[in-house]
């Protein structure tokens, strides 16, 4: 029976379940990037601080010589890199993924800036949440800072999402509002957007961890 059918697609539970200690390690996550990791670097700081609760595991990425990298070594991360030219099909690539992701048995997984469409090997087995340039429904794929400043759209924003097997459709967990000023070109509307999305991301990321998620009937919500 496919899990949806039954309502709750997937359940993170909290970081200290009954008989954990509070010198348990917090839980760990995995985060795959693709490209300059500015919001993998604001997980970076934010995990710096043991009150943050969560240890990023290891950063996976789908090439390599990329400064998402780069960030994740000077920090001391492992890091990792899953290329889906190095496979025979997609789907094997998908699989390779789904198993380095579990190397490390990430509590789960967060998508900064991965700009692969995860396949349903990754999805069976991690529960991901990607961030997104724009006010999800709207907006979804690739172009979503290009395609609302051509719609001539006065806002925009960022979303927070869980991740399900469609392009930028999985259940909201939250999102922030950006105005798109007269002025603005894709690169100025984007770096305000991410100075709005680095903070969410962080607060997100780091209330899953240390609350758990919970997804039911299509609806994402961090108790
Ligand atoms: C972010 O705006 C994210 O929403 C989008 O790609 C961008 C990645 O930026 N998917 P960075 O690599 O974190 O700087």
């Amino acid at each position: 029976m496919p899990l949806s059918s039954v309502g709750i697609v997937r359940a993170v539970t909290s970081a200290e379940p009954p008989g954990s200690t509070s010198s348990d390690p917090p839980p760990g996550i995995v985060v795959l990037v693709s490209g300059s990791g500015t919001n993998l670097q604001a997980l970076l700081d934010a995990a710096r601080d043991p009150a943050y609760g969560l240890r990023i595991l290891a950063v996976g990425a789908d090439r390599d010589g990329i400064a998402g990298l780069d960030r994740a070594r000077a920090a001391g991360v492992p890091t990792f890199v899953c290329r889906v030219a190095d496979f025979p099909t997609r789907a094997e690539w998908d699989d390779a993924l789904a198993v380095r992701i579990g190397e490390y048995a990430p509590a789960f997984v967060v998508s900064a800036g991965f700009m692969k469409l995860l396949g349903p090997q990754v999805l069976r087995d991690h529960v991901v949440i990607n961030t997104h340039p724009a006010l999800l429904p709207a907006f979804p794929g690739a172009h979503a800072v290009r395609d609302a400043l051509a719609a001539g759209a006065t806002r925009t924003g960022c979303t927070v999402h869980v991740v399900d097997s469609g392009v930028d459709t999985g259940p909201v967990l939250a999102q922030a509002v950006v105005a798109i000023l007269a002025e603005d070109t894709e690169e100025t509307l984007h770096e305000r957007i991410k100075a709005v999305e680095h903070p969410l991301l962080v607060e997100i990321v780091g209330r899953a961890a240390r609350e758990g998620i919970t997804v039911t009937d299509g609806k994402a919500s961090i108790p």
